[in-house]
């Protein structure tokens, strides 16, 4: 299948986020990535789901949340009536994982599952019925511009037979440090859906040239 490249606006211009959205969208951009972080799961603070709906009313995009925050169930109807198409949420969040996986598709959006660099992924293999998308976290999440962690991609091949194995159908997306320098090798242990925020919105030569570099480094 074809990449899919979904840019974070943790890293847009703020100033001018409905237009820096349509240039992404104009730039070939599949989707749009929300950074949702609550100071506590996260360091960092940032987007409600108004920002969400500001992001679907300026482009024609599908809206991909990820919630950094605690108590994720308390927040999904809130997020999918913004409009969010996926919602994600941490493992590390959630006692009843299974449960609020559920929530998420029977509110009517994607339901995606995402681990922290340092978190195993053994639990995948009992929530395979209830994910469109499993995040691997390359990076420890708070903050855009850091280094990709290398020892991800190991978890991404586990994470694809884990899929493939149980004849879940759900996509790997990877978040965190994906550049010109990281693409491919990511796309080759499986990942097939990639959020980028740095090699996007601040790439020198503007948000398309950043879409158009990503995707001339997978080849
Ligand atoms: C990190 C966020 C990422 C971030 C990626 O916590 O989840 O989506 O925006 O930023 P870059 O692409 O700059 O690493
Ligand atoms: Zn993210």
């Amino acid at each position: 299948m074809k990449a899919i490249i979904s840019p974070s606006i943790l890293s847009a211009d703020l100033k001018n986020l409905g237009s820096q959205v349509r240039v992404a969208q104009e730039g070939g951009a599949d989707e749009i990535h929300v950074d949702v972080m609550d100071g506590n799961f996260v360091p960092n603070i940032t987007f409600g789901p108004e920002i969400v709906r500001a992001c679907k009313d300026s482009c024609d995009l599908p809206i991909d949340v990820h919630l950094m925050i605690v108590e994720p169930e308390k927040h999904l109807k809130n997020f999918i009536d913004a409009g969010a198409g996926t919602v994600t949420i941490h493992y590390e969040t959630c006692p009843h994982i299974h449960r609020s996986l559920q929530s998420i598709r029977e509110l009517g959006a994607k339901a995606g599952l995402t681990f922290n660099p340092g978190t195993p992924v053994d639990g995948l293999n009992y929530l395979t019925d209830v994910v469109d998308q499993v995040l691997i976290m390359s990076v420890n999440p708070g903050f855009g511009g850091q280094k990709f962690i290398p020892s991800v991609l190991d978890k991404i091949s586990l994470v694809k037979w884990i899929l493939e194995e149980s004849g879940s159908e759900a996509i790997i997306q990877v978040d965190g440090g994906i550049s010109v320098e990281t693409i491919l090798e990511v796309y080759q242990a499986g990942a097939r859906n990639f959020v980028a925020g740095t090699a996007v919105f601040r790439h020198p030569e503007g948000i398309s040239a950043g879409i158009a570099a990503l995707r001339a480094a997978l080849g």
